[in-house]
Parts: structure tokens; sequence; C-alpha cells
């Protein structure tokens, strides 16, 4: 039982699959909360990924062999698992990158063909990093202009602001699906049918909501949604850039290199189609199979449960941690994922996560890749626990004892 709700989710059957959470820090039981960073991976994945290298590997796309032929379906079936994920029209909308970083600055930079002095880009104060400066680029390089719009005191966005903050000469708004520092999960729908409204096209970073929410890029008209494998339960080295077919079409390829093109002649280039115009060079072929694997086996599980699952454990943690004196957090608005942003009077977040590291507990201390949000917020850092679906309530207790220890450690 967990908030009334009864769990079918069998996290013990869950957590078997995952090799590494057996192991032990420091001498005892592991508990992982860094999953917004980066999650664990299942058996599934890395039998994947390690059958493809021993029994079917060769390039993509080149070759007329067995070994080839069979590696370019392994990797267009990942592809396929993308697409499905995201809802997308078709897999030509799916193009493979190397993170959710690389398809943000494969938009930023074919935008910036166009870009004029004076024209804008809207981001929220949440962003990531990776959501912000491929935009600072076309501030210095084409002299656009940034603007910003606030969240409100729990964390949600504000929405008055959006609409202040758009304009004719809007040309992007760059949102995130969900924060990975507060949990905000904004009402994405809404702002991208206002940014339509006023001309603008919009990019989504869905790093953190693919993992934690059911994604329907049609049903949300988003022009471009960015995800990212290894949060994911896939492989580091793999993400994705869905963009509806017209935009990817008028976008300038990224990169050069094989694959990308058409014809090159000694005077001429000549483009490939999309996707694959944006994947030049040999693509992460391993890590996209083991994407797909992370996709498939998702897909099998009750993703429903899992959210019933991660959502007991978020409330479990907010209620624990309400309980610690001086505790503060960062984030509360109604919806959110399962993230934890706080700091503690007087406990500066890196010794939290050193002394938690002690007992077996993994949390991240930081600025989380989000300044402008921490200098919004007034900290420098804070600590933040994020859950996954192999996480269990025991654990949350854990985890709690182990930061109130610290804080009295601090005080
Ligand atoms: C919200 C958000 N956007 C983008 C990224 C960057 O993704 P990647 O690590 O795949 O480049 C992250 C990763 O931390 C993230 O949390």
């Amino acid at each position: 039982m967990a908030g009334g709700v009864i769990v079918t989710f069998d996290v013990q059957a869950i957590r078997k699959q995952f090799p590494i959470l057996s192991r032990a820090v420091h001498g005892k039981p592991l508990v992982y909360f860094d999953n917004a960073a980066s999650a664990q991976k299942p058996d599934v994945v890395i039998d994947a990924m390690a059958g493809a290298m021993r029994n079917s590997y060769a390039n993509v796309h080149r070759g007329l062999h067995t070994l080839a032929n069979e590696t370019t379906q392994a990797y267009e079936t990942a592809r396929g698992a993308v697409r499905r994920l995201i809802n997308a029209a078709s897999p030509d909308e799916i193009v493979f990158t190397k993170g959710g970083t690389e398809a943000i600055n494969i938009v930023a930079a074919g935008l910036g063909a166009s870009i004029k002095p004076g024209d804008e880009i809207v981001l929220s104060i949440m962003e990531h990093h990776s959501n912000i400066v491929p935009w600072h680029f076309l501030r210095e390089r084409n002299g656009a202009v940034l603007k910003w719009v606030d969240t409100l005191a729990d964390g949600s966005l504000d929405m008055v602001s959006l609409a202040k903050q758009l304009s004719p000469r809007t040309k992007m708004l760059a949102l995130t699906h969900m924060s990975n520092v507060l949990g905000t999960v904004p009402d994405v729908k809404a702002a991208i049918a206002m940014a339509h409204e006023a001309g603008a096209q919009v990019l989504l970073d869905g790093c953190q909501a693919v993992v934690n929410l059911s994604v329907d890029v049609r049903d949300l008209d988003a022009d471009f949604y960015v995800g990212t494998g290894h949060k994911l339960y896939g492989p580091t080295g793999i993400g994705f850039l869905y963009g509806k077919r017209e935009r990817l079409e008028a976008l300038p390829p990224f990169e050069g290199g094989g694959e990308m093109i058409e014809t090159v002649s000694r005077d001429r280039v000549t483009y490939n189609a999309a996707p694959h115009r944006f994947e030049a060079g040999t693509p992460p072929i391993v890590e996209a199979i083991g994407l797909g694997a992370a996709i498939g086996w998702l897909e099998a599980q009750d993703r429903q449960a899992i959210h019933v699952h991660k959502q007991a454990l978020l409330t479990r943690a907010t209620e624990a941690l309400r309980g610690v004196n001086g505790l503060r957090l960062h984030g509360t608005a109604a919806g959110k994922g399962p993230v934890l942003a706080f700091s503690i009077d007087g406990a500066h977040p890196h010794d939290l996560a050193q002394i938690l590291d002690r007992q077996g507990v993994a949390i991240r201390a930081g600025h989380h890749c989000a300044q402008p949000l921490m200098s919004h917020l007034g900290v420098s850092a804070t600590a933040r626990a994020s859950f996954a679906l192999y996480n269990t309530e025991e654990e949350i207790d854990r985890f709690a004892e182990a930061l109130s220890k610290a804080r009295h450690m601090l005080s």
C-alpha cells in the first residue's frame, strides 16, 4: 500500500534485472538516487549490446553482406522503437544523436543560418544548460535576443510571463518537458499553442520527460522533441532528435561527412534526406541497439503501475524531507516528476552528498547544469534525490535516516 493505492508493481522482480543494484558501497547496500543524472541498465540492455558485438556486427547502411544488413536492420528497428516511444508519425522524423545535448545543438545551429539581429529565442529559467548554451551561441554569433520565462514560487511555469515574452519576433520557444531540478512538468501543450499563435517554432527538451511521462509529439504538436538514452535505462552516447518532417527538411545539416550526402563532387555537394542528413559518419550503432532494447523493455512493463510507484516514492520522500529541520524543498508544483531538490540551512550540498555516500546513498549535489535557475532560487547549489522504477520505499527510509544523521554531523 502507498498513499491508499494498491501497487501491483513488483519492484523486487524489476530490481533483479538490474545487476548493479546488488552491489555495496562503503559496505552498505547501494541506494541509487541519482537517476535524473543517469539511470542504471537492465540485463536486457547490456545483453543486447554485447549480443550485437558478439553475433552480428558491421557498419550500417553501406554493405551488401549479411552482417551489414542485419546490423542495419537492428539499427533501424531501434529508430522504430523511438518513434513508438514518442508517437512520431514516421521513423524518418527520428534522428539518432550522441545525446540530448547534440540534438539541441543540431536545431540551434540549423536555425542559426536564418537568425537575424533582434530575432528572439524564448527560454524558461528552469532549462538545463544544454537547452541554454546553444541559444547563447545565436545571441553571440547572430545578435539574437534571449528572453526568459520565470517560474512561480512552487516551481510551475509562469504562463503569464510566457505570454508576455512571446512576440512576432520570437523564432523559437525552447522549453523543458520536465525540469531536472524542480521536477516541474509545464503545460507544454498550452505553451506550444501559444508559441505557434505567435508564429514561433517550439523545441521541447524531453530528456527527463520521456522516462517519466507518456509522450505524444503529435498530440502536443511539438516541432522538435529531444530525448536521451542514458536516463531511459539505455546506454550513454545515444539520444534522439524528433522533428516534424517539414521542419527537418528545412534544417541545414549539422556535421559533414559520410552517410549524410547524396552526391559529392569537386565543386558541389548534395545532401541525403532526413534523418540520414543529420547522421554524419559512423553512428553509435551498438548504443542505438541498446536504446532500442531499453525502450522495448519499458514497453513490456506496466507504465501506469510504474508511474504510480514513482509517485508513491516521491510522496514518501517529500513527507520525510518536510520533517527535517531547516530543510527547504525546491519545486512543489502539482504533477511534478520524481525529483527532489533541497537545501538545508548550514549544510553545504556537497558535504551532504559525501556523508550520504558513506552510508551507501547516492544523491547529486551541485548546480545541476541549471545556473540561471540556481540564481533565481537564490542558491549556488542544491542537493538532489531522484527516483527510478527500481527504487523502493525502504530505500527512501534509509535516505531519510542518512540525511538526518548528516544534518546532525553538520550542525
Ligand atoms: C533536462 C535535461 N536536458 C538535457 C540534458 C543533457 O542530455 P545529455 O546528457 O544526453 O546530453 C540533461 C542531462 O542531464 C537534462 O537533464
